[in-house]
Parts: C-alpha cells; sequence; structure tokens
C-alpha cells in the first residue's frame, strides 16, 4: 500500500500542482509560507519528500542552502527544472524511511504535506530517519490537510489491522489509486516526535496544521 501510494505521485507528478491553486487551501498556504520564510532563512535545510518542489523554490529564496529528496524521480525532475538563482539547491534520490549514509550536517528539517502519507506502522521508523539528517537544535517544519468538512473524498476506508486510513484517488487519464492519508492531529504528532523534539508547538490553521519542533 505504501508503494501504491509512492506510484500514485509518481503518475500524479504534472497534475500535483494544482492544489496550491484551490481556493480553500489560499489562506493557510500564506501562513505556512509566511512560517517557513521566516524559520529558514540563513538554514541549511533537509526537505523530505519535496514533490514538485513548491517549497523547495521558496525556501531556497531565504536559505543558505536546501537539500530536496524525494523517491520518485518523476517530481525530482520537476523539482530541479525550477529557478535557482542563489546555485543553492541540491537534490537526491532518497526514501523518507531511510537513515543519512553520513553524519548529519542540516540545521533545519521540513516535511511538507507529507506526514499523512507515513505509513503508521511505519512513523516511528520516519520520524528516526528524518532526524538522522539533522544537528541536534535543528529547527523543524511540518504542515499537512487537516481532517476538514469541506475536503472532497471520493471513497474513504480505516484498515484497523495497521490503524491506516485510506483514500480513493482518480488521475486525468482514469487512473485508480488507494492511497494512505492519515490525519495526524496533536496527541499523535506529539507521541510521535516524543523521542526527538524539544519545544514541540503544533497550530491549528483551519485546512491545515502546522508543528515546529527543536531536534534534540
Ligand atoms: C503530497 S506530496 C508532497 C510534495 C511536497 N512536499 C509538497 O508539499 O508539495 C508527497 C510526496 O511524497 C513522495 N514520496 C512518496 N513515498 C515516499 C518515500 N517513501 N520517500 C520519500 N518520498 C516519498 C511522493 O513522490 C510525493 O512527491
Amino acid at each position: 500500500m505504501t508503494e501504491e501510494m509512492t506510484r500514485y505521485y509518481a503518475r500524479r507528478a504534472r497534475e500535483y500542482e494544482r492544489v496550491y491553486t484551490l481556493p480553500a487551501w489560499q489562506m493557510g498556504i500564506a501562513e505556512v509560507r509566511r512560517r517557513v520564510l521566516a524559520a529558514f532563512a540563513g538554514r541549511r535545510v533537509f526537505e523530505v519528500a519535496c514533490g514538485t518542489g513548491y517549497w523547495t523554490e521558496l525556501i531556497a529564496g531565504v536559505a543558505t542552502s536546501i537539500h530536496a529528496t524525494d523517491v520518485n524521480d518523476e517530481t525530482l525532475t520537476l523539482a530541479r527544472g525550477r529557478p535557482y538563482p542563489l546555485g543553492n539547491a541540491t537534490f537526491a534520490v532518497h526514501d523518507a524511511y531511510m537513515p543519512a549514509s553520513a553524519s548529519p550536517t542540516w540545521n533545519a528539517g521540513f516535511a511538507g504535506l507529507w506526514l499523512s502519507h507515513v505509513d503508521a506502522t511505519r512513523m516511528e521508523q520516519f520520524v528516526d530517519a528524518f532526524h538522522s539528517h539533522l544537528v541536534p537544535g535543528a529547527i523543524a517544519i511540518a504542515f499537512d490537510e487537516r481532517d476538514d468538512p469541506t475536503r472532497t473524498v471520493r471513497g474513504m476506508r480505516m484498515d484497523d489491522a495497521t490503524g491506516n486510513r485510506y483514500e480513493a484517488r482518480r488521475l486525468e487519464n482514469g487512473e485508480h489509486y488507494e492511497i494512505v492519508k492519515n490525519f495526524i492531529d496533536e496527541p499523535r504528532l506529539r507521541r510521535a516526535l516524543a523521542r526527538h523534539a524539544r519545544n514541540l508547538q503544533y497550530d491549528d490553521l483551519g485546512r491545515f496544521w502546522i508543528a515546529t519542533w527543536e531536534a534534540t
């Protein structure tokens, strides 16, 4: 099922950015942008599951550097193709569940619209892997969708055995997928980050939640 979600985003790469034009998203995304720009100015940022690079481009405008990763070459190609006038963005194919292969170097970490897709049975593995890229004291930000009644959902089911929630998705070419889409509320995030975070702040932005913490 994790693989189905990964394949879905590879196939969806060119359609993906439309989410950022949704009227219901505008206010929340503007607030996320504001916070991300303020937090990451002058930082060396590690980005997980960067997708088409919407946030990579934005962060590159204020950060010292950004290293953007994604498991899909299809989305990374689009992320690489954006303008980075400061020449401070690097990219790599990397599975978010895999730890860093060298000592941590980044003093900031970012996970945009990713935690909802983390398999509930692998959350600890992801959280450990993410923090293996960050030096102690690094600033981390994650944001994602909240379970908002205005969201349009075609089909949904819960899987009690894994604790995952699944949503049906359809691409423009008619292909159907069922992907993991878990809503991460504050207690759930606090539990997941307990061994790695200090000063965790979790805010409800309406359509989105956003969390900031310091890596330990
Ligand atoms: C909802 S998109 C988020 C993209 C981007 N962060 C954003 O906010 O616009 C989820 C991304 O996760 C990537 N992905 C899926 N499985 C992954 C994995 N195991 N490791 C890293 N990235 C993965 C997909 O390729 C896709 O680009």
